[in-house]
């Protein structure tokens, strides 16, 4: 089956994460579940740190795709830093043993105690996106008596050719500051000893698929740089943010080299420019499932419904995006596929995962997986309806443990008065 990973292969009848079987995962943890597959995170680092390796880079995680503590431990492990964007995050980011001063603090709102906290921590670097935050920041820096370093997030004003709910990079979105602004914004921190501009970040958009967004960005963070040198600011580094594509249906992003020479060709003129990268969804996406148990079938004239025990709140991106995951049977079987519409128990309509998709008709009970979940997907989990979130698993070296254990009503209820 064309969709399936590496990591993710049927064993005989029985799909397996890593060679362990999910319908084992799932009569030990229960459904739904969301499983991981360690190998195919390291690989996907290995991958992106090899096609840049004509560079001095550094890899940051941006957390929000998948915020597991385990996760980011086994990043910090090979070396990765980490995107984030709140306080939360980094915290998350530090207990996790990433070292602070690999991490880079994005994000349109931070407040003052975010923005002290990074500055204790010695983040490096805060990714400014407007003017007052980085009166803030200098704010925040003067009375601790430190030094911010900071990158503005450049707008470029580039279509990244993506959803219009993940594209960033145009004037028209929330994010960054465009080429006079920023130019505007290194010219004061030149003059304020509490600020120190370190470099330039922008990123333009998520699950984008073609070379083309990219080649025009880094082209006017370059025109930028250069106009910095030219007045005497030297950069560290450029951040070219996140925002490399998968295939969740039939799309075909770019091979990572044909990013890399681009990359390379563009940078040729800046050899003292380290490079950062901010990828999310390419690390972790499809090393995730979510294991989900038909609960019903139903028909109505119209449509067969195949009605499932997970739902929006579990992996919102269907209802959220209209977004194509694939489902596949845990148990591979030889009945004839018929199109179905694969919902969820929440009260709502867009509580659907696929809408008439040919699916073998299943029987109760069957264990169905909904593939390429690991990014996006437990982090954007919620508890609407009152639904405690599913556990996470993950695989490594052929056993499995739980890194996250189920909810229950207990802790929906927590901090109820
Ligand atoms: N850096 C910054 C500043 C970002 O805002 C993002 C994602 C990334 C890096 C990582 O982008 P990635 O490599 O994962 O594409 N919930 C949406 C995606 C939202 C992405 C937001 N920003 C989804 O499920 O498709």
């Amino acid at each position: 089956m064309s969709t399936l990973e590496p990591c993710i292969e049927y064993r005989g009848d029985r799909l397996a994460v890593d060679g362990v079987p999910l319908e084992r995962i799932a009569k030990d943890v229960g459904t739904p579940a969301y499983v991981y597959s360690a190998e195919e995170i390291q690989q996907r680092f290995a991958a992106l740190d090899a096609a840049f390796s004509f560079r001095d880079h550094l890899i940051c995680y941006a957390m929000k795709a998948n915020p597991s503590l385990s996760i980011c431990r086994l990043l910090a492990k090979l070396g990765a830093g980490a995107d984030v964007v709140s306080g939360g995050e980094f915290r998350r980011a530090v207990e996790a043993g990433i070292d602070p001063r690999k991490v880079v603090f994005s994000g349109v709102g931070k407040t003052d105690d975010e923005i002290a906290y990074a500055l204790r921590k010695r983040a490096l670097a805060l990714n400014v996106e407007s003017q007052e935050e980085l009166d803030a920041v200098a704010r925040v820096a003067g009375r601790l008596g430190v030094t911010a370093r900071f990158t503005v997030r450049l707008n470029p004003n580039v279509d990244a050719g993506t959803h219009r709910h993940i594209t960033t990079g145009r004037h028209d979105n929330k994010f960054g500051i465009d080429f006079r602004g920023a130019l505007e914004l290194y010219g004061r921190a030149q003059k304020d000893r509490r600020v120190k501009a370190v470099g330039i970040q922008s990123h333009i958009g998520s699950q984008i698929t073609q070379v083309k967004p990219y080649r025009e960005a880094l082209s006017v963070i370059l025109t930028l740089a250069e106009r910095l040198a030219r007045r005497g600011q030297k950069l560290e580094y450029i951040d070219m943010g996140g925002g490399i594509g998968i295939t969740y249906r039939d799309e075909v992003p770019m091979p990572l080299e044909t990013l890399a020479k681009e990359v390379r060709s563009q940078l040729s003129v800046w050899p003292g420019l380290k490079l950062l990268l901010e990828p999310g969804r390419f690390l972790t996406a499809d090393s995730g499932v979510l294991i989900t148990r038909v609960l019903y079938r139903k028909r109505t004239e119209s449509t067969r419904f195949v009605i499932v025990d997970a739902a929006m709140n579990d992996l919102l991106r269907p209802a959220l995006y209209e977004a194509y995951h694939p489902i596949v049977p845990v148990r591979r079987t030889r009945s004839a596929a018929v199109p179905v519409d694969v919902v969820g128990p929440v009260c709502e309509t867009s509580d659907c995962f696929a809408k008439a998709r040919p699916m073998p008709w299943p029987s109760q009970g069957d264990l169905w997986a909904v593939l390429k979940a690991g990014a996006y997907g437990f982090s954007m989990a919620s508890t609407y309806n009152s639904r405690p979130r599913p556990p996470e698993v993950l695989v490594s070296g052929g056993s499995y443990r739980v890194i996250r254990a189920r909810e229950t009503f207990e802790d929906l209820v927590r901090h109820e008065r």
